[in-house]
C-alpha cells in the first residue's frame, strides 16, 4: 500500500509528465516554427495564477492504428476556465504535439464540455486552433465530436461572444466552427484556413497553389473576409483577443464593460470642423474622423483588409463601448458594394445581439453600379444591411458626414429604419442620387432641346446642388433632429447615448426573421 505522500508524489509526477504533451523535443519543433506550445498560449491569454485546467487526465478510446493503451497526453488539447483582466472565460487550446492536435472523440468532448460551462455561466469561449482534423484513426467518431461542436457553436451564438484564434492548420471542415464563431484571429506565419488544400485542389481542378496563397492569412483577410483580425505570432494574437474582450459584454444579458470615470466628457474638438474638403468631390481619411470622435483615440478595427470601403469596429465614448460603422470615401469614394454590404450586415447583427449601441458615419454616393454586381446578388446583399439595421433594437445614431443618396441612405441607418437619432453636418447632401445622373434623368428632353445643352446642363446641375446638396431639407422634414458643427459630435453623441441608455424595443414574437442570407 502506498503511502499519502507516495500517492501525492505520484500525482505530481504524472501532471509533470502530461503538461509536457507530446514531450519537449515537439515542443521544442513548435517553437521552431514560430508558434508557442499550447500550454504557453494559455498562459499567455489568462490573468497570471488564473487557469483551472478540466480534465487533465483525459484518455481517448481508440484500439486500433497501434493507439490502444497508449497515452496522449489530455488528448491533444488543454481545456480549462480562467480571467482574462479579471472577467471569466472558458477555452480549448489543441496540442499539435499530441497526434496533431486531431479532433477524436474525447477531445471533441472535452471542447463540448467547455462551451457547455461558458452557456451556463455565461461567459465568453475562447478556441485556439492547431490541429490536422479530424482525428483520422477514430474514423466517424471524430466526424460526430465535429457535428457535437458545430451545434454548440449555434447554440452559444448570440449567448456569450465566441472566438477562434487560429495559430496553425485549420482544415478541411473543421473550419466551420471558427466560421460560426463571431470573431477570427489568425496568425500570420503559422495560422492556415481552407476546405481542401493544394493537394486536393491539383488533383480535382489541376490549380497549383501554395498553402500560404491558399488559405494564410492574406488570402482570407482581403480575399474571403473569413478572418477578422491578423496577428504577428501567438503572443500579438493573445493581445488581439484580450483588447477584443475588453469591448464586449460576457453575455447577451450584460452590458459591456464600463470604463467611464464619471463626468461626461464634452468637449469640442475644433479639429473636426476642419476634415471635410471644400470639393466634394475630393476623398479624406474617415478614420480620422472616428479617431478624433472616439476616446483616446482607441479605434479597434474589424475586417480591416476585406472591403475597405467601409469601416466597422469598436470604441468608446465616455467609456462605453460603441460599435461603429463607417463609409470610407479613400476607397471607391465610399460606394457599398456586395462585400462591404456582408461585412457591415455581419456587424450590426453583433453589436445588437450584444448590447452594444451602434454609431454609423454616412458619406456614401450609393450602391454600386455594374454587372458583376447586380449578378453577383447585390440586391440581396445589400438587403441584408437594411434587414440587420431595422432588425437591431440597440440604439442606433446616424451621423451624416456629407453623402447620402439613394438607398444606402437608408441602408446607413436612416431614420425610417428605426433609428434613434438622425444628426447633420453642414456638408450633408441628402438626395434620390447625385446631380449629374439626376439632370440627365429629369431634366433630358430640356437639354436635348436646349441650343446650348452644355451650358443648360451645368445650370440644370447647379440649381439641383442648391436644392439638394444640403442637409436642411431632411432637418425641414423631421428626418434629420440637428445639423450641428462637426466640432461638437462628441458632445452630441455622449448626451445621445446617455439619453438612450434606457432604451427598449420591443418587436412581435416570432421563431427567427428571415435576413436575405
Ligand atoms: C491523426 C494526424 C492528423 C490527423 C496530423 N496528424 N494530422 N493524426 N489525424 N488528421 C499527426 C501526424 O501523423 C504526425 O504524427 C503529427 O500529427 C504531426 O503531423 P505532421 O504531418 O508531421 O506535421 P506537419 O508536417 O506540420 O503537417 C501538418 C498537417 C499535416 C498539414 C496538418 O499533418 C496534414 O496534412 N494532416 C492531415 C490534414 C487533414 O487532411 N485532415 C483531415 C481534414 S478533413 P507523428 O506521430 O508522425 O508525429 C477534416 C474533416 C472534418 O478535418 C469534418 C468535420 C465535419
Amino acid at each position: 500500500m502506498s503511502t499519502t505522500q507516495e500517492k501525492i508524489e505520484k500525482l505530481r509526477e504524472m501532471k509533470k509528465r502530461l503538461w509536457m504533451g507530446g514531450g519537449a523535443k515537439r515542443i521544442e519543433k513548435q517553437h521552431e516554427s514560430g508558434k508557442l506550445s499550447a500550454r504557453e498560449r494559455v498562459a499567455c491569454l489568462l490573468d497570471e495564477n488564473t487557469f483551472q485546467e478540466m480534465y487533465l487526465f483525459s484518455q481517448h478510446r481508440c484500439t486500433g492504428f497501434g493507439l490502444k493503451d497508449k497515452e496522449q497526453a489530455a488528448d491533444g488539447v488543454i481545456t480549462g476556465l480562467g480571467c482574462v483582466e479579471g472577467r471569466q472565460v472558458f477555452l480549448a487550446s489543441q496540442d499539435f504535439t499530441i497526434l496533431g492536435g486531431s479532433v477524436g472523440e474525447v477531445h471533441a468532448d472535452k471542447i463540448c464540455q467547455m462551451m457547455d460551462m461558458s452557456l451556463k455561466c455565461g461567459a465568453p469561449f475562447v478556441m485556439i486552433n492547431d490541429s490536422g482534423g479530424a482525428r483520422i484513426q477514430e474514423g466517424i467518431m471524430s466526424l460526430s465530436g465535429y457535428g457535437r461542436i458545430f451545434y454548440r457553436n449555434v447554440l452559444l451564438s448570440g449567448v456569450v461572444p465566441q472566438i477562434s484564434i487560429i495559430a496553425g492548420p485549420c482544415a478541411g471542415g473543421a473550419a466551420y466552427s471558427p466560421a460560426m464563431a463571431d470573431f477570427i484571429i489568425m496568425t500570420k506565419k503559422a495560422g492556415r484556413m481552407f476546405i481542401t488544400g493544394p493537394q486536393v485542389i491539383k488533383e480535382v481542378t489541376g490549380q497549383e497553389i501554395s498553402s500560404e496563397e491558399l488559405g494564410g492569412f492574406y488570402a482570407q483577410t482581403a480575399y474571403s473576409g473569413v478572418v477578422h483580425f491578423v496577428a504577428d505570432d501567438d503572443e500579438h494574437a493573445m493581445e488581439i483577443c484580450k483588447k477584443l474582450l475588453s469591448f464586449l459584454p460576457s453575455n447577451n444579458m450584460e452590458d459591456p464593460p464600463d470604463f467611464s470615470e464619471g463626468e461626461l466628457l464634452v468637449s469640442e474638438n475644433p479639429v473636426l470642423n476642419k476634415i471635410i474638403p471644400d470639393n466634394p468631390r475630393q476623398a479624406y481619411n474617415m478614420k480620422e474622423v472616428i479617431l478624433n470622435i472616439v476616446d483616446n483615440e482607441d479605434f479597434l478595427e474589424v475586417q480591416e483588409e476585406f472591403a475597405p470601403n467601409a469601416l466597422v469596429g469598436f470604441g468608446r465614448i465616455n467609456g462605453r463601448s460603441i460599435g461603429i460603422v463607417a463609409n470610407q470615401p479613400m476607397v471607391m469614394a465610399g460606394v457599398l458594394d456586395i462585400n462591404s454590404s456582408d461585412k457591415i450586415a455581419r456587424f450590426v447583427r453583433f453589436c445588437n445581439a450584444f448590447n452594444i449601441p451602434l454609431i454609423t458615419f454616412v458619406d456614401v454616393p450609393g450602391f454600386m453600379p455594374g454587372i458583376q454586381q447586380e449578378h453577383g446578388g447585390i440586391i440581396r446583399h445589400g438587403a441584408k444591411m437594411l434587414f440587420a439595421y431595422s432588425a437591431a433594437t440597440v440604439p442606433k445614431i446616424s451621423v451624416i458626414v456629407r453623402k447620402a443618396y439613394g438607398g444606402a441612405y437608408l441602408a446607413m441607418c436612416g431614420k425610417d429604419l428605426g433609428c434613434d437619432r438622425v444628426v447633420a453636418w453642414p456638408t450633408g447632401e441628402i438626395a434620390v442620387m447625385g446631380a449629374e445622373g439626376a439632370v440627365s434623368i429629369i431634366y433630358k428632353d430640356e437639354i436635348e432641346k436646349s441650343s446650348n445643352p452644355k451650358k443648360t446642363r451645368e445650370e440644370f446641375i447647379s440649381e439641383y446642388q442648391i436644392q439638394f446638396a444640403n442637409p436642411f431639407i431632411g432637418a425641414g422634414r423631421n428626418l434629420i433632429d440637428d445639423v450641428i458643427e462637426p466640432q461638437d459630435t462628441r458632445r452630441y453623441l455622449s448626451l445621445a447615448l446617455e439619453s438612450l441608455r434606457t432604451k427598449r424595443e420591443l418587436r412581435p414574437q416570432k421563431k427567427h426573421g428571415l435576413i436575405p442570407l
